[in-house]
């Protein structure tokens, strides 16, 4: 959501900015824009709709040598995602690029009004650069007018500013969106994350939040509150070629196809022959917990649900599951001896950042569940352990997922060695089974041919229900998830056996059902439901081990020995057929409307 690159140097600027936010393009975005300065004269440029647009707009600009630019990617918060709410937006002489919000935009903005000035666009944003310009004409220091600026707006923010009265310098402040500056052979960087910065520069700083300052060809000067700091600088990967579709047609196919692979990442050194281990944890830090919160958005959040009842079962200890916008305002109670857990993917998700910080401020001990090491939450949170998927770039969540609900599954194993809550021989039995899930998630290619041919089947009807019960239930949340976002088809996630407490009426043949179901948990229940759902005639798609009779479809899946291995299989099954349904639309599968990768405003 929301990108932002900055450039200081002489390597073809337009082309680095373009570039920078090609590799942004998968948080999401919906116009885009640059400015770029040279000899203190700035040009901006702007468009609605993909990078493609900006493209052509400035395919008669080409500045060369030395220049300082920025460059954003915008996702619609306050006005409609036209070319004069793009950023970069600009004053008399200095042009802003912003991620977050700002909360005190209005009042700022009435104020400035009242003074004379003019706003083009509905954004919040615009209020930054109108600002900056009046505090530079009161005082005529650009470096004390961005400070007074930063210092006048509340809420969420990652700025770059630039002033044609300094024309070798980036102005930037970070609070609660992510920022990083990278230092290359070839200039000076920002970016939002890494991904702009693999490949041309070889470490970057994450700046905190609270921090604000300047960069220029020579120097970056860095300010928490108002004194200078030095802030260390983390290695970056050394490529890009792990960000390359590879032979797929979409970033979404080629990360289902690698979960088996990654989950092997995943799982390594934190196996041992007869336990599992988390290297990670301080030996302590379990000591005086009792409970667990998992508390996370979207995907993540079922793989929260899903492990609820993962850590119930086999390490006997209460887990409820949050969902971090309803946790943060609804004044929970917290209790001191509950581990407060945050799963995300991206771990810049402004909803669970601030219920982990919350929690923390609660007195709550901490442990992040996070893809992204150095983002926010993993640096916010008492310990993290790692899921290690490697970058997914596909908006609709898949090997995150999966990858996350090993990490959970290992963690309930962990805890459960710890208390003494599983046997010997149940606790080998886990471990042996963790072993078989590279297997469980691989895709055999029989499979997703069947997929691809009976996806042209459900391309219509008035919605789909998908259902199970247990962890199957969970699933058929992200199931419905990942449909509705990428097919853009209305469906729910439900579990089975509720139906019939309602959503059982909208049962006929135009309702699609999609029934997960288990042969090793509930079978017998679960069959039950879905016959009463073939009895009202309601079209059934049966993903599970033996065939219904009645089914109208059925895709078959092997694992048959244990739930959280069929848990995986059907896992790649649901995303493969949401996948499928998306393409045969003609629908943007990577980029699907309206939505965003790294949701970092609340
Ligand atoms: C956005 C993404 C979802 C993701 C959710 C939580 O809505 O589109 O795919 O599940 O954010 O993201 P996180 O990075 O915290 O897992």
């Amino acid at each position: 959501m929301c990108g932002i690159v900055g450039y200081i140097g002489a390597n073809a600027i337009k082309k680095t900015l373009l570039d920078g936010l090609k590799e942004l393009e998968y948080r999401g975005y919906d116009s885009a824009g640059l400015a770029v300065m040279q000899g203190g004269k700035i040009d901006s440029f702007k468009a609605a709709g993909k990078l493609s647009a900006l493209v052509d707009k400035t395919a008669d600009f080409d500045p060369k040598g030395f220049a300082v630019g920025i460059a954003h990617t915008r996702w619609a918060t306050h006005g409609k995602p036209t070319e004069i709410n793009a950023h970069p937006h600009g004053g008399a002489h200095s042009a802003v690029v912003h991620n977050g919000i700002i909360e005190n935009y209005q009042t700022l903005k009435n104020d400035l009004i009242a003074n004379g000035t003019k706003f083009l666009s509905q954004t919040d944003t615009e209020v930054i650069v109108h600002l900056y310009e009046s505090f530079l004409l009161q005082n005529k220091d650009p470096f004390k007018a961005f400070e007074l600026t930063i210092k006048a707006i509340d809420g969420a923010y990652a700025i770059l500013l630039i002033d044609e009265t300094s024309p070798s310098t980036i102005f930037f402040a970070k609070k609660g969106s992510p920022l990083q500056i990278g230092e290359g052979v070839s200039g000076r960087y920002f970016a939002s994350s890494d991904a702009p910065l693999v490949g041309v520069c070889e470490n970057a700083i994450y700046l905190e939040d609270g921090s604000w300052g300047y960069a220029n060809d020579r120097e970056a000067k860095i300010f928490v509150g108002d004194a200078p700091i030095s802030p260390r600088k983390k290695p970056l990967p050394l490529t890009k070629s792990a960000a390359r579709k590879e032979g797929f047609r979409f970033f979404m196919e080629k990360e289902i196809y690698e979960q088996s692979k990654v989950a092997g990442e995943t799982l390594t050194s934190r196996l041992n022959a007869d336990s599992a281990r988390l290297d990670e944890l301080p030996e302590d830090f379990l000591t005086g917990v009792i409970s667990l919160r998992l508390c996370a958005c979207g995907t993540s959040y079922h793989a929260a649900i899903a492990s609820s009842y993962v850590f119930e079962r086999l390490a006997k200890i209460e887990a409820r599951c949050e969902i971090a916008s309803e946790f943060r305002y609804r004044d929970p109670l917290l209790r001191a001896n509950e581990l407060f857990v945050v799963i995300s993917q991206s771990g810049e998700t402004a909803d669970t950042l601030e219920a982990l910080k919350m929690a923390k401020k609660g007195g709550l001990k901490t442990l992040a569940i996070c893809n992204v090491d150095n983002s926010s939450i993993a640096r916010e949170a008492d310990a993290t352990i790692l899921t290690r998927a490697g970058i997914e770039k596909g908006v609709a969540s898949t090997k995150a997922f999966a990858t996350q609900m090993i990490v959970l599954w290992l963690l309930a194993l962990y805890i459960a060695q710890k208390s003494g809550a599983i046997g010997k021989d149940k606790l080998a039995q886990e471990i042996a089974a963790l072993r078989r899930v590279p297997s469980a998630l691989a895709i055999k290619s029989e499979r997703h041919d069947l997929i691809r041919r009976l996806s042209k089947r459900y391309l219509h009807g008035h919605g789909f229900f998908f259902i199970g019960r247990d962890i199957f239930y969970p699933l058929a949340l992200e199931g419905a998830l990942k449909l509705k976002e990428i097919s853009y088809l209305h469906a729910e996630g439900y579990p089975a056996g509720e139906m019939k407490h309602g959503p059982i009426a909208l049962a006929d043949s135009e309702l699609f059902t999609i029934a997960l179901t288990s042969e090793t948990l509930l079978k017998e229940k679960t069959r039950s439901n879905v016959e009463e759902l073939i009895a009202r005639d309601s079209t059934l798609l049966a993903i599970g081990g033996d065939r219904f009779a009645l089914a109208d479809d059925h895709l078959p899946i092997d694992e048959r020995d244990h739930p959280i291995l069929e848990f995986f299989e059907m896992t790649t099954v649901i995303q493969l057929l949401a996948l499928e349904i998306a393409v045969r639309l003609g629908n943007d599968v990577d980029m699907p409307r309206n939505l965003a990768k790294s949701v970092t405003v609340e």
